[in-house]
């Protein structure tokens, strides 16, 4: 009995071992396409330090990558949810959003995060929880962008309707003139 047990632990330190080999690719562009971001979604300083320590490592093109996340298993379990995360919501993407979507990312942002279930509750055992003071802080950003979003638009809007009633006021009758 001893030795399949020591048998079984030879065997799985070999897989281990062996794991370390398969590096899946890492996710480690430059921090440009987040600046991006951050320049069209108001962020400020403090909500900057809370999605760079909270959620960027899955929800950007930039990853950062303690001792731990290169190590198999970790660095496997890790790759999988940047893959995942990414394609929910990528801010590294978020200039070609539309402005519907753009809405509706930080929807989601706000109920992820009032569900608890932002950031994913296996990376808050390494990273700590997302304390609530941060987290209301989240919230009333993303409700404040969504805000500002909708007023843009509806100023658009409204020029748009204006122009088009000072389009048809101003009818040059000499040339509408029948002849
Ligand atoms: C360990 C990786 C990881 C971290 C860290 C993380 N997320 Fe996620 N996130 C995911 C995955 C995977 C999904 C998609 C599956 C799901 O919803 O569980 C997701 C989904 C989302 C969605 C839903 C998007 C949609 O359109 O459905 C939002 C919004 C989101 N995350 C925001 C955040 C915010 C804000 C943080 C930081 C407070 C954060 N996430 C931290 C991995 C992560």
């Amino acid at each position: 009995m001893l030795t399949k047990i020591k048998n079984l632990f030879i065997v799985l330190l070999l897989v281990l071992v062996i794991t370390q080999f398969l590096r899946p690719e890492k996710n480690e562009a430059s921090y440009t396409s987040i600046t991006t971001f951050e320049d069209l979604a108001s962020v400020t300083p403090d909500i900057q330090s809370i999605l760079q320590n909270q959620c960027y490592d899955c929800h950007s093109n930039t990853t950062r990558y303690p001792w731990y996340m290169e190590v198999s298993p970790v660095s496997h379990w890790m790759a999988y949810h940047i893959d995942e995360g990414k394609k929910h919501f990528n801010v590294s993407n978020w200039e070609a959003y539309t402005a519907k979507q753009k809405d509706h990312k930080l929807e989601e942002l706000i109920e992820e995060i009032e569900k608890k279930k932002m950031p994913l509750e296996s990376y808050t055992w390494m990273h700590g929880e997302l304390p609530s003071a941060d987290a209301e802080k989240l919230i009333a950003w993303a409700k404040e962008v969504r805000a500002k979003a909708k007023d843009t638009l509806n100023t658009k809007a409204k020029d748009s309707l204006q122009l088009k009633v000072s389009d048809t006021t101003a009818i040059d009758s000499t040339k509408v003139a029948l002849k």
